[in-house]
């Protein structure tokens, strides 16, 4: 295995098009049908209303634009077709301008449950509901204003930030637990998991502990942190975040709650 993506992904027509093969479709519409019934009563009701606005087809994937006129209209987003790997400026220059980066390509059945990188499924199904909700829309905008104006290094702690949050993040609710983050909402094992399991720790949001948390990318999450509110996100979106980066890095990470990742053979 290298750090390159096996995945190139499409580029759209003079019409701003992707022309995605029967076979690609075929997966969306797998993806999409066994997501919708997995998570029902466990995504937050925010996301629900989201998908609920985005009305993604089922047989087809959708095309960019289409998702881009309703975030444009519920938070003043749009997406923004990428490769299936760019650079970290180029990421958060995108989400600073409001721009949600979409690698234009979809896994491939030999990767249906799993993979690591973002692909289509993950960046519309998982991220897009919640970008039409305006707290959650604020945060991410602020993460990417932060981001482009920080050092390499002080982008490896806000990375931790928007691991546990935009990615990863739970919703304590009326109704019992729920979830926000894409990360979670993409996948039907981590769905259940984040829920179900007493295995992982949760922790309540705190911008400073999840800034200090450890993770891999690669494994069910051993920790999780929960919002009390979704609208607590817009005031995380005014701290003074790189203040608590410089007080993140003075008190130092936590340890790990993970084996460390094993040499792959390649
Ligand atoms: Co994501």
């Amino acid at each position: 295995m290298t750090k390159t993506s096996k995945y190139v992904s499409r580029q759209s027509d003079a019409n701003g098009i992707i022309h995605w093969s029967a076979e690609e479709n075929q997966i969306w519409h797998e993806l999409i049908s066994r997501q919708l019934s997995v998570v029902e009563g466990k995504a937050c009701s925010e996301f629900m209303q989201g998908l609920d606005k985005l009305q993604l087809p089922r047989d087809r994937i959708p095309q960019l634009a289409e998702v881009s006129s309703v975030l444009r209209a519920t938070t003043g987003w749009e997406c923004a077709e990428v490769p299936a790997l760019i650079s970290f400026d180029k990421f958060f220059e995108l989400l600073a301008n409001k721009r949600f980066p979409v690698a234009t390509f979809i896994r491939s059945r030999e990767e249906f449950d799993y993979l690591q990188e973002p692909d289509i499924f993950h960046e519309i199904f998982g991220h897009c509901a919640m970008l039409t909700h305006p707290a959650f829309a604020e945060f991410t905008h602020m993460y990417g204003k932060l981001g482009l104006a920080a050092s390499k290094q002080d982008r490896v702690y806000l990375a931790r930030l928007y691991w546990f949050s935009i990615e990863f993040g739970l919703l304590n609710t009326a109704d019992g637990l729920r979830i926000y983050g894409g990360g979670i909402l993409s996948s039907p094992g981590e769905t259940l998991y984040a829920l179900q399991s007493d295995v992982p720790e949760r922790l309540p949001f705190d911008a400073l502990e999840m800034l200090r948390t450890p993770y891999r990318i690669d494994i069910m999450q051993p920790v999780y942190f929960t919002l009390d509110h979704i609208d607590t996100l817009f005031d995380a979106a005014k701290l003074d975040m790189m203040a608590l980066v410089n007080q993140a890095k003075a008190l130092g990470l936590h340890a790990p709650k993970f084996p460390p990742k094993e040499k792959q053979a390649s």
